[in-house]
């Protein structure tokens, strides 16, 4: 039984105490938040497990093998490090940390005292990211040309960090999940009208091989939006996150050219066959990485979702922050 104490009770605090309340193999054996009206709302859902405002006596509480950090991003790095050093394992919500510096010195000290890392990047749990990953692993897309995606909403704004921190992790997390070639540079434009804190961005990414990456993350759209599409030679496709079902449609489509001697024009042919939308796994993405956690740490496995995947999502992000102060300028990576 893995003994966890989970710190933040804000917006995403509760998913991961009730789906850590409900696992078997685990056990919540506290929760910490520094906010009454938070500490109130958890006691009313769980009134089984101790409450606390004290995240220092949790940190070094003998009864607790694992922390789960589940607080704003600026107070990741200081509260990983302390349960690190008090020999717990951790579960990092997205993005790791603030800086690739404090990502790095997270991992050595993981690696040094025997101790697991894992970041919460949720989506890699999906029924949905797993298909398309299975669709890229057997060839059915074909050698990919582009991800593009847009993930847009009215607020939730963050006070600590720009809408690019926020929002961005998910896709960076996901490009970095199913494109099995490595970055090569950032470009990314935005603006703050609000808060001092960029709350528009546009990023985009280059990678070898001519894919090419956009996201567009927007904490100032009248409506939600959660569009992907991936573009492969063979054929494409549209995830709709917020469709119930059909999440995923694959379209048949491409453009194929060719250019006969003699020809002076290149002859532009467009291939529209069937679409069709495949069977996705119903599953909460959170449960399952929960579940994957507590099995990787009682195995001693480094999950796939460790600190060095933590710090390459945060490497992007820092290099899109550069480039979004720089007006777009290209940051390599
Ligand atoms: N994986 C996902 O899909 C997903 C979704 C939403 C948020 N998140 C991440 O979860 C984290 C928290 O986001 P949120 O929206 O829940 O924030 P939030 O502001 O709603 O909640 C954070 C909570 O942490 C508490 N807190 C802050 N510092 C503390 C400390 N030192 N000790 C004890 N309590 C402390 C606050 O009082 C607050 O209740 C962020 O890193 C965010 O990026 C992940």
């Amino acid at each position: 039984m893995l003994k966890f104490g989970v710190i933040g009770y804000g917006y995403w605090g509760p998913n991961v105490v009730r789906n850590l309340a409900n696992l078997e193999g685990a056990h919540v054996s506290a929760v910490c938040d520094k906010s009454p009206t938070a500490r109130r709302r958890m006691e009313k859902s769980h009134p089984g497990i101790p409450v606390t405002d004290d995240a220092c006596a949790m940190l070094a509480s003998a009864d607790i093998d694992a922390i789960a950090v589940v607080t704003p991003v600026w107070t990741h790095y200081e509260l990983a490090k302390a349960a690190l050093s008090n020999g717990k394992h951790v579960f990092v919500e997205k993005p790791f940390t603030t800086s690739r510096e404090q990502a790095e010195e997270l991992i050595e000290l993981a690696a040094r005292k025997n101790l697991k890392i894992m970041i919460d990047h949720t989506f890699l749990f999906t029924g949905a990211v797993n298909k398309i990953d299975q669709l890229l692993k057997e060839g059915t897309l074909g050698p990919l040309y582009y991800y593009d995606s847009t993930r847009v909403n009215l607020g939730l704004f963050q006070h600590d960090v720009n809408v690019i921190w926020d929002l961005a992790p998910h896709d960076l997390s996901i490009m970095d999940y199913l494109i099995q070639e490595k970055p090569e540079a950032v470009v990314a434009t935005g603006q703050s009208h609000l808060n001092g804190h960029a709350d528009v961005a546009f990023i985009t990414v280059y990678f070898p091989n001519r894919i090419i990456a956009h996201i567009n993350v927007n904490w100032l759209s009248p409506v939600k939006v959660r569009t992907t599409l991936i573009g492969g030679e063979k054929k494409m496709l549209l995830w709709n996150d917020l469709e119930a079902d059909e999440k995923i449609k694959v379209y048949d489509k491409g453009v194929n050219i060719t250019s006969s001697e003699g020809l002076y024009n290149l002859l532009v042919n467009y291939r529209s066959g069937d679409m069709w939308a495949p069977q996705l796994e119903q599953v909460e993405a959170l449960g399952k990485e929960l579940t994957y956690f507590v099995d990787c740490v009682s195995h001693d496995r480094a999950p796939f979702n460790d600190g060095e995947a933590g710090l390459r999502v945060v490497k992007m992000l820092a290099a899109a922050n550069e480039s979004l102060h720089k007006r777009g300028a290209l940051v390599y990576l």
